[in-house]
């Protein structure tokens, strides 16, 4: 099929290459010239284990093509998808100006387009134009309506929410869970099955449904994974109040099939492009339908309130926040979670933002996100190659992604470099335990902190 992606952020991109990647003729198409001058010498603008690899391939195969001309890309293509950026306002409220515009001069290359001549039955039928930028429930019929207002031919609807994970994106594009396209007519949902069918040889199913619901299934998956890291957050707090142990209740709690025991890991809580701006955008959806959401607007909150909760474990450490002007802090990981460059939403970043202004310095290591981080903050804290160069004469190390290189560390040296032996570990890595046979104090999430009255009184 001769497919073109609207927009070549982490989706687009990671789509289009995979559609391509099992002989589809793919079009990525950018307002960018750099990002697409960048992608057509075979460099792939954000970092994804594997992506750039195939890009490469599939470029070179002659079956990708990167460009900035949206009259070829359009008039060409027998499906198109959006996949550009929905960024959102406080409130939630998703920008849909990119999407519109879109849709728009998808609308013009229609309506301008020579007529059909041969090509299969169904090609000729009209294009079928497929959003899959999350958006919120009735965007659809939205985008449908600014095409039409540039055209009387025939076009085609369809939502298509992408569920893949950064970090693991390619993996989880080429063998979804499920499939969920939602259409107004059965020819359409039988071209998109087609279009997928390739990915779901694991017997994974493909889900065609009516257009609000499918738009709205992105919305429900990401607000209850979100529901679920806020829920054992809070849980956390509540054994830190009251000396349990996060862990054995976890394992206690998780046995029990009907919770199960995936996405209930406490920490710093999420980050992100999508969980934060998915709750908030639900929680505007209900505000503009007079709907009220008091569960998603508390997930979103506890999970803003979560990385201040472990920024105040650091100032009462010290003794107030005056006290931590002139310390040295190390930091270990910057990006939202491990395997990725994205510092979005990323707990680490408001952290380090709030030790900087109480004025400590923060040398920082993360093994892909110095770039993406020095974007935000600027050399506003130092950054480091190698983890242990952060570590000279520190007051604190503070932990803020699971990164694997980070679980096993030498914890010899890590004393020796140290002023002081003190860990505060956003991400549980390690056993409270062994920490404290390794002499260090140690603070985490949802357990009783170790040798933190003796570093108390050494103070
Ligand atoms: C998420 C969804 O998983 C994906 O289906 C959707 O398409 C986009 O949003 P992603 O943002 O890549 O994917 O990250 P994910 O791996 O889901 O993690 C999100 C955040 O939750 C991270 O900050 C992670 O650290 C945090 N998390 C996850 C926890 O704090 N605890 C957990 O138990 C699991």
């Amino acid at each position: 099929m001769r497919i073109t992606m609207v927009g070549t952020g982490y989706v687009g991109l990671v789509t289009g290459t995979c559609f391509s990647n099992i002989g589809n003729e793919v079009t990525c198409l950018d307002v960018d010239p750099a990002k697409i001058e960048k992608l057509n010498n075979g460099i792939s603008p954000i970092y994804e284990p594997g992506l750039d690899e195939l890009i490469d391939r599939n470029h070179k195969a002659g079956r990708l093509h990167f460009t900035t001309d949206k009259t070829q890309a359009y008039t060409n293509a027998e499906m198109i998808f959006i996949c550009v950026g929905t960024p959102s306002d406080e409130m939630g409220h998703a920008d849909l100006k990119y999407v519109l515009a879109a849709a728009s001069d998808i609308g013009k290359a229609i309506e301008n387009a020579p007529g059909a001549t041969g090509g299969e039955l169904e090609e000729r039928r009209g294009k079928i134009i497929v959003v899959k930028s999350t958006v919120p429930v009735g965007t659809n019929e939205k985008v449908r309506q600014a095409i039409a207002a540039e055209t009387n031919k025939p076009f085609y609807m369809a939502s298509n929410p992408e569920f893949l994970k950064e970090g693991a994106a390619i993996n989880d594009f080429n063998k979804p869970d499920r499939v969920v396209v939602g259409v107004n007519d059965e020819g359409t949902g039988g071209r998109m099955r087609k279009l997928y069918e390739p990915f779901v040889r694991n017997g994974h199913p493909i889900f065609v449904m009516d257009v609000p619901s499918a738009e709205m299934v992105k919305y429900a998956a990401n607000a209850m994974l979100a529901t679920k890291i806020s829920f054992i957050n809070e849980i956390a707090n509540l054994c830190e109040a009251y000396g349990s142990n996060v862990d054995e209740v976890w394992r206690g709690m998780t046995s029990d099939a009907r919770i199960g025991n995936k996405f209930l890991y406490p920490g710093l809580g999420y980050g992100g492009s999508c969980f934060p701006k998915d709750t908030l955008a639900c929680v505007s959806m209900g505000i503009e339908s007079e709907t009220p959401t008091p569960l998603l607007k508390a997930v979103h909150d506890v999970n803003q309130q979560q990385r201040l909760n472990f920024y105040d474990k650091i100032v009462e450490f010290f003794g107030g926040e005056e006290n931590l002007s002139g310390k040295k802090i190390a930091m270990w990981g910057l990006a939202f979670k491990p395997g990725t460059d994205d510092v979005r939403e990323a707990p680490a970043l408001t952290i380090a933002n709030k030790l900087v202004d109480a004025g400590a310095t923060v040398e920082a290591h993360d093994p892909v996100a110095h770039e993406t981080t020095q974007i935000v903050l600027g050399d506003s804290i130092g950054y480091h190659d190698d983890l242990y160069a952060t570590l000279g004469s520190a007051d604190a190390l503070v932990i803020c992604t699971d990164w694997p290189e980070f679980k096993q560390p030498d914890f010899g040296k890590m004393r020796s470099l140290m002023g002081s032996p003190i860990v505060f570990d956003g991400r549980n890595l390690y056993n409270p335990q062994l920490l404290q046979d390794e002499g260090f104090t140690y603070f985490s999430v949802g357990r009783t902190p170790v040798n933190a009255e003796e570093a108390n009184v050494a103070k």
